[in-house]
């Protein structure tokens, strides 16, 4: 249980010993016994293993990479539990190096998938500040799709919080989730985006105090209210 990098060795050891634990659907209080591979082991009726499906909701900091593994760079990985990269578990689509907020984190493969299909239209809501002044002219053009190089964006929502002649605040909703586009949607408006913070994705926000580098793991109410954001 505790190499699974769900909990402590001494939380599995008290756990096992309250009765909580049962192996191939026996109660198992000795915490020295041996489990095999093959044996099924559950806590509370969920699996236990490297099979289980895992869900996080870390609040990256900035300087930090989305990244499975890197040789020099801190990654997301490294403010999680150990051994989760042995179960596969990995971010849900990424985040700029400098860009700070919610990042969902699974080994459920085809959730992620379907969060990050675009046609799935789920909603990533961002934070950004930017050079210069915002104006209702930038909103009515993120309303149209910004053109960008290779693309145009699909619709986005800008609320400016903020406008001022050095800098601006806004609140910036997208479904797409193409490399730099809030950046770069912003940029092509003559704006260089100077902080840039993910404050909710599809129907998650960041717990209140939970500070940056500290994650959650996700209730099953909240992953089911993932999976209804992509059945909609
Ligand atoms: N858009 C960006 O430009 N950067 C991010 O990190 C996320 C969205």
């Amino acid at each position: 249980m505790a190499q699974s990098g769900e909990r402590t060795r001494s939380e599995a050891v008290r756990l096992i010993k309250l009765g909580k634990v049962q192996v191939n659907g026996l109660c198992q209080r000795d915490p020295a016994v041996k489990v095999k591979e093959s044996d099924i082991v559950t806590l509370a009726g969920e699996t236990v293993g490297d099979d289980a499906l895992q869900y996080y909701l870390l609040h990256k900091p900035s300087g930090v990479l989305t990244a499975a593994r890197d040789s020099r760079a801190q990654t997301v990985m490294d403010l999680l539990p150990e051994n989760l990269s042995r179960r596969k578990v990995l971010p849900v689509g990424r985040l700029d190096k400098d860009t700070t907020g919610l990042l969902v984190l699974t080994n459920d493969g085809a959730l992620a998938h379907s969060l990050l299909d675009p046609k799935r239209h789920v909603w990533k809501r961002y934070i950004a500040t930017v050079e210069g002044r915002l104006t209702e002219a930038d909103v009515s053009a993120f309303e149209e799709g910004v053109p960008l190089r290779d693309f145009t964006a699909q619709p986005a929502k800008l609320t400016i919080l903020e406008a001022a002649d050095d800098f601006s605040t806004a609140e910036v909703e997208v479904h797409e989730g193409k490399f730099h586009q809030v950046k770069r949607m912003f940029g092509a408006r003559g704006h260089e985006v100077v902080r840039l913070h993910r404050a909710s994705f599809g129907p998650l926000t960041i717990p209140e105090g939970l500070k940056e580098g500290e994650h959650i793991r996700l209730t099953d109410e909240q992953v089911q209210l993932l999976r209804d954001a992509i059945n909609r």
